[in-house]
């Protein structure tokens, strides 16, 4: 995907928690001068405060057990620029969706409500934008993917 953003933005930095995930990358998009990776602690944006203009984040938070993603999403309200925007994607509780796998979990999903997450954004201080929604079918379960926007004030 960074592939095609980049040629629409000033620099591009792809962060992931694996070392071997940003090594590849790297070597992937190694003709690309604006782009680069770094590696995370799992937890929190190896950036500045105020150093963003755009967080994009994509089947990744869905991963992570809640109280990492809320550590990140306030996390990203730190990088951004006053006016900057956050743009993810979560699944949304749906017909047969499972409750949350054990905390030590890093390959199941957790599903979340438009509620739960407006909510949490805009305790944060985020300016909540739109969400859009996707849906999703497979065996036994019925759900929509969210594309949430909000945006630092
Ligand atoms: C399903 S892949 C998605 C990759 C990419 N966003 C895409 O759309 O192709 C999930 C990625 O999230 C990374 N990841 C998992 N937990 C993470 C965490 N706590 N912090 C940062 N990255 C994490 C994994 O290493 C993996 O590369």
């Amino acid at each position: 995907m960074d592939e095609f953003v980049a040629p629409h933005v000033g620099q591009l930095i792809g962060v992931d928690v694996s070392g071997e995930m940003v090594k590849k990358a790297t070597a992937r998009l190694a003709h690309l001068p604006n782009v680069r990776f770094v590696e995370g602690d799992g937890y929190t944006l190896p950036l500045p405060d105020a150093s963003a203009d755009l967080v994009f984040t994509h089947i990744v938070l869905q991963h992570m057990p809640r109280h990492v993603t809320r550590g990140y999403l306030a996390d990203v309200l730190r990088v951004l620029r006053p006016g900057g925007d956050l743009v993810f994607q979560m699944p949304e509780v749906g017909q047969g969706t499972p409750n949350d796998p054990p905390g030590d979990d890093t390959f199941e999903m957790r599903f979340w409500t438009e509620a739960e997450l407006r909510a949490l954004l805009e305790k944060l201080g985020f300016v909540w934008r739109s969400v859009k929604r996707y849906p999703v079918e497979a065996p036994g379960v019925r759900f929509h993917q969210l594309r949430m926007h909000c945006s630092k004030p």
